[in-house]
Parts: C-alpha cells; structure tokens; sequence
C-alpha cells in the first residue's frame, strides 16, 4: 500500500531550528480552549503551549501545583482540536513525571495519544534531565524549563527572579546544559537577570523562549491571559499588556445586563416568529379547551 500523508501546513523542529540560525524570533503563547486557540492560530504564533498556568488562569487556583493530568488533557485536547500551523506543547503537571522514568513516559505519552501535543515539557534541571532523557529516548521531543520553575516555586522562595547571584545564575546555566545534553529539543528560561540569558545563548544550540528573561534570547513566551488582559491585579515585571480584554467584557455582560433589566433585550429581531396563522390557531385551540 502506498503512503499518502495528508497535507499539512503544521511547523516542524526543523522550522524551528531554521528561524533559530536566522535569527528570526520564535513566537509562542499559552492558550487553554478552543477559542483561544483559534485566535492563537488566527494571530500567526509559531507555538501553543497548555501551559499549567490553566491552574491558575482558568481553573482559579492561586498556584500551578493542584492541576492534574485529566484536566490538562481536557484542556490540551480542545487547544488541539483549533489549531493547525503552530507547534503545541503539552506541559506534564506537577507530580505527574517527577517520581521516575516510567511514570514521566507513561504521563507523556497520554498527552501524544490523547492531545495529540507535538512536545511536552517538564521543569527543572536535577533529576527532571533523566527524565527528559527517557522521553527523547522513547521519541518524544521535550521542552525543558529552567529559571522560575512554579511548579517548584515555594523551594525557591516564591515567584521570584531565580539567578540573580553568580552561583545562582551557573546553576540555572547548568540545569540548561545538562537538558541540552540529554536531547531536549528547546528550552523555556523564565524570569533570569538579562545578562544571565546573555552568558547562556552562546553555550545553547538548541532554541530558547525567554518569559522575562530579556532579548537576549530565540523567541518569547506569554501568558494569553495576561497579554490579552485578561488577569486580575498585579502582572509579574516581564507582562506587557497589549489589550484589556477584561474591561471590555465586564463593560459588554454589564451592557446585556442592564438591558435585561430594562427590557430593551431581546428585540423584534431576536424573536423567532411562526407561520402566518399560526398563533391565532393556537389561541383557538387553547381556548377550546
Ligand atoms: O505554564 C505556563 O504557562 C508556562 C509558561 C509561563 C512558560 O510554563
């Protein structure tokens, strides 16, 4: 039997690696469902990532630790299910591949079969590089992720810039060598002092996306819902807002419900009519009764 691929215009790594030597940026943003992803896809990002930030962005939690792998995958499989160019990762939750090789492979290939995620990624340096060694091995690509770690956040003192002194910075440098060494195929630096991303970029071969980690770097990640605006209170430092999204939706459901009270909705033009004759049939019926 003859193979014929389906055409697809998805990216690949091997794209990924062409706009690294060209020095074209890599755009990468999160998204959480469906419509997101829609206008993910319809912005023209290059990568999706079901980061775990869900936790905390859609499912109200004040970290992302309490997330599971069943509502990752929920959420995962609907961001599938609206894009088709960008690449997407799936982000294995904490507690769901720390514990060893086994349940790090079991978990991601879950998020393979049942997401249909190009990579997925895990956090840290330390034993996390074993287990993204195990999923290369077994054909996955992975993203790695140093700096800020959240899942880890409380052992590093909170959400806090990671690397600020010179030993603090060669162990994050250290966490990203040691993952490029064991196959990784792109690698997240999230909230890193700028010149630490400076003394990084010309020992990594493999992509960098900087979250408040500077210029310095392949490509940036954020948060949909905190470029969007989306977020209540305070962002972190690296956050530019390029909308107010939520301003304009709590003015349109304040809109909606002002005309509820009032009347003024629904209009003549949001009712559904019936056949002529209709209605006074059905009074005559009702008031044969
Ligand atoms: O979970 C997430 O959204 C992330 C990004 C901030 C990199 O890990």
């Amino acid at each position: 039997m003859s193979a014929h691929p389906a055409p697809t215009t998805r990216l690949t790594l091997g794209d990924l690696a062409r706009k690294k030597a060209a020095g074209e940026p890599i755009v990468m943003v999160t998204a959480y469902d469906h419509p997101g992803a829609r206008i993910v896809e319809a912005a023209g990002v290059d990568m999706v990532l079901v980061g775990d930030s869900a936790a905390m962005t859609v499912l109200g939690h004040d970290s992302t630790v309490p997330v599971t792998t069943d509502e990752m995958l929920m959420l995962t499989r609907a961001v599938r299910r609206g894009l088709v160019r960008p690449l997407l990762v799936g982000d294995l939750p904490f507690g769901s591949y720390e514990a060893s090789d086994e349940l790090a492979l079991a978990t991601a290939q879950r998020f393979v079969k049942e997401a249909g995620v190009d990579l997925v990624k895990i956090e840290r340096g330390g034993t996390t590089v074993d287990r993204a060694r195990a999923l290369v091995n077994a054909g996955i690509p992975v993203v790695g992720h140093v700096g800020l770690t959240p899942q880890t956040a409380t052992a590093l003192g909170g959400f806090r810039a990671q690397g600020r002194t010179a030993e603090a910075a060669l162990a994050v440098i250290d966490d990203a060598l040691a993952l490029q060494d064991a196959g990784v195929s792109l690698i997240v630096v999230e909230a890193v002092p700028a010149p630490v991303t400076a003394a990084l970029m010309p020992l990594l071969r493999i992509p960098v996306i900087g979250i408040g980690a500077g210029p310095d770097v392949d490509g940036q990640v954020l948060v949909f819902h905190d470029l969007l605006g989306l977020s209540e209170g305070p962002a972190p430092t690296f956050v530019k807002r390029y909308a107010d999204v939520r301003t304009v939706s709590v003015e349109g459901v304040a809109a909606y419900a002002s005309e509820v009270r009032s009347g003024a909705y629904p209009a003549s033009t949001h009712v559904y009519g019936m056949p002529e004759g209709e209605a006074a049939r059905l009074r005559e019926m009702l008031a044969g009764r």
